[in-house]
């Protein structure tokens, strides 16, 4: 199997290198227009250990969204079913940082992957703590799940989107103005854009996601479960049909170019291209996991 798998992985890197549509890298957090979108890179953690790679697997990136998984493992584990009062478990078929839905639904986010929906997420898991802590807890997490430690925010782009994100700063107020927010709309904020702005590679991530994947054990086998059901269903936003119909696994994208999918009791996969599709994911990176599953006969379906 491992044989095979570093030779599909081989021939998706070597395919998407010489792809020329490769998307358009995300401008609206100017510290992300500058990242060279020729760039690509795969990795796998398989259930017996194995992990392979190829590309530019070993490039630290911007998770983005991706963060928003292990923000919701945090804010699960303090509030429990409890989070379920504030944000619902809804595909929402709009785009990741729409502002239509709140205000017809009372300031109730469709799920906890669009933009709303972590904000009220973020608030969940800090608690009456400083941003700083839950940070601290949040990186603490993903360097525990990844078995490393050179995993850092990276604080440019935080900066970067704190300075342009008015967007989210109109949501995290209309939010309080609902009363589904506990803590003060910045204070929410500066956490929610550094838990963004971590930044790891594709080895790092893919080992950081073995705990969705069931070959790592972190957090209840019952809230994985329900984790992998809101990636499968909420992941790419209104790209999550897409994704299911042609990759078949939960994932969850980044405006930064990564995915990270799950194959559960079989993989963790993490990929990473900067360049975007029209729904804010990871063109070449859906392509390569297209590939993969198709390969590996991984889909869930
Ligand atoms: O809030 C934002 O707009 C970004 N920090 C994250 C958005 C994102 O990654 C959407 N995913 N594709």
């Amino acid at each position: 199997m491992t044989g095979t798998l570093a030779q599909h992985l081989a021939e998706i890197a070597a395919e998407m290198a010489a792809r020329s549509e490769r998307g358009r890298v995300a401008d609206y957090i100017p510290e992300l227009a500058a990242v060279d979108p020729d760039q690509f890179g795969i990795s796998v953690c398989l259930a017996d250990g194995t992990q392979l790679s190829a590309g530019d697997s070993a490039t630290a990136f911007s998770i983005q969204s991706i963060s928003k998984v292990f923000g919701l493992a945090i804010a699960l584990g303090r509030l429990g079913d409890q989070l379920w009062t504030r944000v619902r478990r809804e595909p929402s078929g709009l785009a990741f940082n729409s502002i239509l839905q709140l205000e017809n639904e009372g300031g109730i986010p469709r799920n906890p992957f669009v933009n709303a929906g972590a904000i009220v997420t973020t608030d969940a898991a800090l608690g009456k703590r400083p941003p700083r802590e839950y940070l601290a807890e949040l990186l603490g997490f993903v360097r525990a799940a990844a078995g490393a430690d050179d995993i850092h925010i990276d604080r440019k782009v935080a900066r970067s989107e704190t300075e342009t994100g008015h967007r989210n700063f109109a949501m995290a107020h209309f939010l309080k103005a609902q009363g589904n927010l506990t803590n003060p709309p910045d204070h929410v904020l500066g956490a929610y854009f550094h838990q963004c702005a971590i930044a790891m590679t594709v080895e790092q991530l893919a080992r950081a996601g073995r705990f969705l994947a069931g070959i790592q054990h972190l957090i209840a086998p019952e809230r994985v479960r329900r984790i992998n059901a809101l990636m499968l269903t909420c992941g790419h936003y209104d790209g999550s049909g897409e994704f299911a119909f042609r990759v078949g696994l939960p994932g969850k994208s980044g405006v930064g170019g990564g995915i990270l999918a799950i194959a559960p009791g079989r993989a963790s996969v993490a990929v990473w291209s900067p360049g975007l599709n029209a729904q804010g994911n990871s063109r070449l990176g859906t392509e390569a996991l297209e590939m993969l599953a198709r390969r590996t006969g991984w889909s869930i379906f």
